[in-house]
């Protein structure tokens, strides 16, 4: 007797249901038994995100001052003397009145003054990624001196001003009417209004 065309669908479904089941069924482990759980200490540094509000920032201070001679040691060869002369990115730089006019000049360097929407992001930066041979080198004190020294050296905090977890937040930066915050704290919850 031939194959009908309908048994032959048959076989084929049961094939098909074979190949998608068939792995699945197998019952995966509880558990693997690789690694461990991480120590709090390791997740401790690890955990360093400062949020826009300043949510996360650590105790310690600085000013301007305190942050030059850093700036001169551990900076400078890489973003220049005062923050404007590279080799790598230009960190210092305000446009005519605050504009934010990179679409007509492509050739603009984005700075911290002309760019960066929240301070709080200066700290979080540097304390994360800079200076690169040694990420995470620096103590508190010294990236709040750093950060005081490039909000001042942009113009946008006053030469004496001490930043800290409570002033820094505070800090109003010039680009940051032209962002749209995003209030979520999880990717997948709708905005707040
Ligand atoms: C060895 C060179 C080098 C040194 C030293 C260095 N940087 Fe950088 N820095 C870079 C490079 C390269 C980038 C761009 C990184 C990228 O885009 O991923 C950068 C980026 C930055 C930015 C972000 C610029 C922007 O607008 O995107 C900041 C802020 C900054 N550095 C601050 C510092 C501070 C403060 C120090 C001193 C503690 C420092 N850097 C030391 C090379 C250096």
């Amino acid at each position: 007797m031939g194959v009908t065309r309908s048994s032959l669908h048959a076989v084929c479904a049961a094939a098909l249901v074979l190949t998608i089941v068939g792995p699945m069924s197998a019952q995966a482990p509880a558990r693997f038994g690789l690694g461990r759980a991480a120590t709090p200490a390791e997740i401790a540094r690890l955990d360093i995100d400062i949020m826009p509000d300043g949510e996360g920032l650590p105790a310690g201070r600085g000013t301007s001052a305190d942050g030059a001679a850093t700036y001169a040691a551990k900076c400078a060869r890489c973003h220049g003397a005062t923050g404007r002369e590279g080799p790598n990115d230009v960190l210092v730089g305000r446009l005519e009145r605050d504009g934010f006019t990179f679409s007509q000049d492509p050739k603009l360097p984005h700075t911290i003054g002309n760019y960066w929407p929240h301070a709080t992001t200066v700290f979080d930066y540097i304390r994360r990624a800079m200076p690169p041979p040694a990420p995470g080198s620096l103590t508190d004190d010294e990236v709040y001196g750093l950060t005081a020294f490039l909000l001042h050296a942009n113009a946008v905090i006053p030469a004496d001003a001490v930043m800290d977890r409570s002033t820094l937040p505070r800090v109003v930066m010039p680009a940051r009417k032209y962002f749209t915050p995003d209030t979520r704290r999880q990717s997948s919850e709708k905005p707040r209004p």
